[in-house]
């Protein structure tokens, strides 16, 4: 650093342009602090300045005195609006990086609905409500047993293979039908002393080793269930017709049976229903099978009962014309928002 003895700051005219300039260079309060002690501090040349005073002559000292003086206030002014003007870019630059920038559009809370299938479901339930059917609930996880042996399909039964289950381990599976809910509700109910009659849908996710657009590895079917003493396949008939009817709301939507086979229920029946001029197939029915009766301790001489099962997707997609099952699975939010 230049000496200040030797600098051109030297001379009293001098002092206040080199000060203003030296101050105009700092661009922060640390940098001014030193600039400042370069001056106004003890060793600073104004300070020399006023201790050669001492040299001159008494009538002299006065007006010298007064001259430093002057230029000392000028310093003194220049640092002050220095150090202003950095304490006021500061702030501004402080506040330019905490900013908000309120013109940004607001992020929108994104409304949550209800899933197609899940509104088909409340649907399902409210319209069998109506006629007093209890909902009832299974496992997912199944045994053995009750997905298949008491259901009347014993274990080197064919229709074992006609279900692709997902096995869990060589007693549990995943439940490949909501039928075994019949069962569950049927021991309760006898353990309780609270039937028959019973009168119960059981809605439910089911899983199969299948996967196309018709088929799901997950989907949902609900099951119905009525047992009392005098029930016969025009019960049957009426319920699920009527079901239907409310479901699609077309009065004149109609029901036929087709003979079929089903180890749980005899005789058995799948359904279909009048469509467009047509006939669509919407699941399986028929009359309660004695050996399920005789697996859960009902009398099958004295009780009889219709059972049913239907696919919960399918009837989504003929009421909300969807042509792909899997686009209920995908969570692509262009359709699911569709519903809601
Ligand atoms: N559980 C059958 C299935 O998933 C559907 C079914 C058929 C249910 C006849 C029933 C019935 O209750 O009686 O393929």
């Amino acid at each position: 650093m230049q000496t200040l003895e030797n600098s051109p700051e030297h001379t009293l005219e001098q002092i206040l342009p080199a000060a203003q300039a030296a101050f105009s260079a700092c661009s922060t309060i640390n940098d001014l602090e030193q600039a400042k002690a370069r001056f106004l501090g003890k060793s600073g040349v104004l300070t020399e300045q006023l201790k050669g005073l001492g040299k001159l002559s008494a009538e002299a000292r006065p007006a010298a005195g007064a001259a430093i003086n002057v230029v000392k206030q000028g310093v003194e002014e220049a640092l002050k609006q220095r150090r202003d003007a950095i304490l006021q870019a500061e702030q501004e630059k402080q506040l330019a990086s905490e900013s908000l920038d309120v013109t940004l559009p607001a992020r929108a809370r994104g409304e949550g609905g209800l899933h197609p299938v899940t509104l088909t479901l409340q649907r399902i339930e409210q319209l069998f409500h109506s006629i007093g059917f209890e909902v009832a609930e299974g496992p997912e996880i199944e045994t053995d047993f009750y997905n298949f042996t008491a259901l009347n399909i014993p274990d080197d039964h064919p229709a074992r293979a006609m279900h692709d289950t997902f096995y869990i381990d060589e007693q549990h599976v995943l439940r490949t039908h909501t039928s075994p809910v019949q069962v569950h509700y049927m021991q309760e109910a006898l353990k309780n002393n609270s039937g028959p009659p019973l009168k119960i849908i059981a809605p439910g996710r089911v899983y199969r080793v299948d996967s196309d657009a018709t088929h799901s590895p997950m989907f949902h079917q609900v099951e119905g269930l009525w047992v009392d003493e005098n029930i016969s396949f025009a019960n049957l008939k009426g319920v699920v017709q009527d079901f239907l009817q409310r479901f699609f709301e077309r009065d004149d939507l109609q029901v036929r049976f087709r003979p079929s086979f089903f180890p749980f229920t005899e005789p058995s029946a799948e359904m279909d229903m009048s469509w467009n001029g047509g006939w669509l197939e919407i699941g399986g029915c028929g009359m309660v099978h004695p050996e399920v009766f005789g697996h859960v301790g009902i009398d099958s001489e004295k009780y009889r009962g219709f059972a049913f099962g239907l696919g919960v997707e399918r009837l989504a997609m003929l009421r909300y014309g969807v042509n792909d099952l899997r686009l209920f699975f995908n969570n692509d939010l262009r359709f699911l928002k569709q519903f809601n």
